[in-house]
């Protein structure tokens, strides 16, 4: 079964409008709703005092439509008798100021009132539906972490941060010993006096920041699975446990993968254009994020919030073209989401998203963002085959939090973006129409073809020794700069020259290294097969000597031009390319062709901005071709309209 629904917010509507709607809803082809997860004081109103009635009155109605349910568990906005009963419930910034009621999420995750009532809610009310046949998935909160909620610097965390410390190390001086707090006698003689990393003169350790963004990510992680194992233990056998991730995710302070680690599968809330946004995020970025939220439990996943309408809290933005918000969801169909549900049913009149537009703007009228997501129910529902298909890639592009937090705290180039480094090396394979997983750099990498590994300064003996394997078995790894800079515990080694633990892999060595800006692009010469593409290198440079491997770019600028920006290294079976910097989109499109040609990985020539994946079933090959621009572009002999998608059967 496909679910195909909308957001609904019945407690938002009079009660005698929740029928019309739900017929409204029924009307688009849909037969799902997701409801509750902001209605904890609709099912709490006092303390203690538990009524559903509300819901169950909601959920008969919905029954009527032949609707199906996920519900949402309404940690997320949690009601002002709580923060008034509890303010240590509320979560701090960095300057101790506590963030008042009124908006969602403000609550520290290391609040033991909050853990508390969180939990009784939560059971009390799967509990109360366990036998409820229509309700078949339980949504744990909403997009944990997100608009900032993951950080907090209240006495509650920076104590549960010392304890954190203290079990971790197994003295003082073990501490002080690996993080180097000799460096301006910050040697510490006790936890007890470890600071949280507010705002200081200067800058805090490298190594007590680190530890600080795990911390946060253990407190939130550690919330999130209180919740999923209660939700676990009350559901029913027929009800499914997921959680809705939200976008920026290489923004947060917490693993993602590490969150959803209970959850039978993921949801994500996709909007490719979001608040004051003038244009949406380019379609690599949009595909990343697909591909990214398969990579969290490596299978299809679930949309739970698919943009029909422009979006934003005082500030909104760009509105979606017509059929364009229909496109991005064959994209996100093409790229692994099995089940899609649309945010919301229809505007609110009131609260702070008046201007977060549904499929229904205020005045209720059914009008082409209807229509629109009516015909892509009806034509999706033909190839539930297809989206319930597993996606095979040859490529994997590895990420892995410590790192992206170690970058977080250092960006070293003021133009240093995680998620545009990563994207840099992502986009040359996406505009090649290939596959790609976006996974954990702890997963395993054997049955890939291809692994690319964005700025991995941060990097243990463990993966450096699998990259090897894979390598010499016939693999071709791609590093970008500042690779294996780092340990594990944020620091350098002494007497370790560059690229340190994958020297050998990479075949070249580091002499000198400079932060560049995005404006500061330097034009290198190209070498050998790359002597007549041109290639050009900004945001960061690592000045490489040549070992064993080739050289396919140098620099070309006084004093430098003995160096090498791009090496190629043959290693064992397999290749090992080095990408010095920030290397321009042409030359790693050049550099990407060459890889999927050797390894006769598929891929599609298609048109610029449009996008084709290819899904293989039993049935046989389907291509998604999806036209990302406002042209009239083509795909062989089809003439695709500006934002018309297909489904082609091969
Ligand atoms: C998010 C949230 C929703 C709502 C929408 C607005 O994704 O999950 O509750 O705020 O954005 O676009
Ligand atoms: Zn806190």
């Amino acid at each position: 079964m496909t679910y195909l629904g909308v957001d609904y917010y019945p407690e938002h509507w009079p009660k005698e409008k929740i029928p019309e709607d739900l017929e409204g809803i029924k009307g688009l082809g849909a037969n799902i709703v997701r409801i509750g997860e902001f209605a904890w004081h609709r099912m709490e109103p006092e303390e203690g005092q538990f009524d559903f009635s509300f819901f169950d009155e909601v959920i008969e109605k919905v029954k009527q439509q032949g609707l199906k349910v996920m519900f949402g568990t309404p940690t997320a906005t949690f009601p002002a008798w709580l923060a008034k009963k509890e303010p240590s419930i509320l979560s701090e910034d960095e300057f101790g100021n506590p963030r008042v009621f009124g908006g969602r999420r403000q609550y520290c995750f290391n609040s033991d009132a909050y853990r508390n009532h969180a939990a009784v809610i939560t059971r009390k009310l799967v509990e109360h539906y366990r036998d409820e046949e229509s309700i078949i998935s339980w949504q744990i909160d909403n997009e944990f972490g997100h608009e900032g909620s993951d950080m907090c610097y209240c006495d509650q965390c920076h104590n549960k941060f010392q304890d954190y410390l203290e079990e971790k190390y197994s003295s003082i001086n073990a501490l002080n010993d690996e993080w180097g707090t000799i460096f301006w006698g910050q040697t510490y003689n006790d936890f007890s006096e470890i600071p949280a990393p507010k705002p200081t003169v200067t800058t805090h350790n490298p190594s007590l920041k680190l530890e600080w963004a795990r911390f946060r990510s253990a407190s939130l992680n550690q919330f999130a699975h209180e919740m999923t194992r209660i939700v676990q233990e009350e559901k029913g056998a027929h009800q499914d446990v997921t959680t809705n991730v939200s976008g920026g995710f290489f923004g947060k302070w917490f693993d993602h993968a590490e969150n959803v680690k209970l959850m039978d599968y993921v949801s994500y809330d996709n909007y490719p254009v979001w608040g004051g946004l003038e244009e949406p995020v380019s379609p690599a970025e949009i595909a990343m994020t697909h591909d990214f939220n398969r990579g969290l439990l490596n299978k299809n996943y679930w949309i739970v919030e698919e943009l029909m309408g422009a979006q934003g809290h005082d500030v909104i933005g760009y509105l979606p073209r017509p059929n364009q918000a229909k496109m991005w969801s064959y994209q996100a169909f093409a790229h692994g989401c099995s089940n899609m549900l649309y945010f919301r049913w229809r505007g609110m009149t009131q609260g702070a998203e008046q201007f977060c537009y549904g499929v229904v703007d205020h005045d209720n009228v059914y009008g082409r963002k209807y229509k629109e997501v009516q015909s892509l129910f009806g034509d999706i529902k033909n190839y539930e085959h297809v989206l319930n298909s597993e996606i095979q890639s040859d490529i994997a592009v590895l990420y892995d939090y410590d790192n992206i937090w170690s970058w977080r705290g250092q960006i070293q180039s003021k133009d240093f973006d995680f998620n545009e480094e990563l994207l840099r090396l992502y986009r040359p394979f996406y505009n090649l129409n290939s596959r790609i997983d976006v996974i954990p750099a702890d997963r395993a990498i054997d049955a890939y073809k291809v692994v690319v590994v964005p700025v991995m300064q941060v990097m243990d003996e463990g993966l450096a020794d699998r990259l090897r394997a894979f390598a010499e078995r016939g693999g071709t790894v791609i590093f970008s700069y500042r690779t294996g800079l780092k340990g594990k515990d944020n620091n350098l080694r002494l007497g370790e020259v560059q690229p340190g633990l994958v020297r050998d892999l990479v075949g070249a060595r580091i002499e000198e290294i400079e932060s560049l800006t995005k404006a500061h692009a330097l034009e290198l010469k190209g070498e050998g097969e790359f002597a007549s593409v041109p290639g050009h290198i900004s945001v960061w440079r690592d000045l490489l000597v040549p070992e064993t491997a080739d050289v396919l770019y140098s620099y070309q600028d006084q004093f430098y031009s003995d160096y090498a920006a791009v090496t190629k290294n043959d290693f064992g079976e397999g290749t090992v390319y080095y990408i010095g910097g920030g290397l321009d989109e042409a030359a790693l499109d050049v550099i990407a062709e060459k890889v999927v040609e050797d390894h006769s990985i598929g891929y599609e020539k298609s048109d610029e901005n449009v996008e084709v994946y290819r899904r293989e079933t039993e049935e046989g090959s389907y291509l998604f071709v999806m036209n990302h621009s406002d042209e009239i572009k083509k795909h062989g002999e089809i003439d695709l309209q500006p934002y018309e998608s297909k489904i082609i059967k091969e």
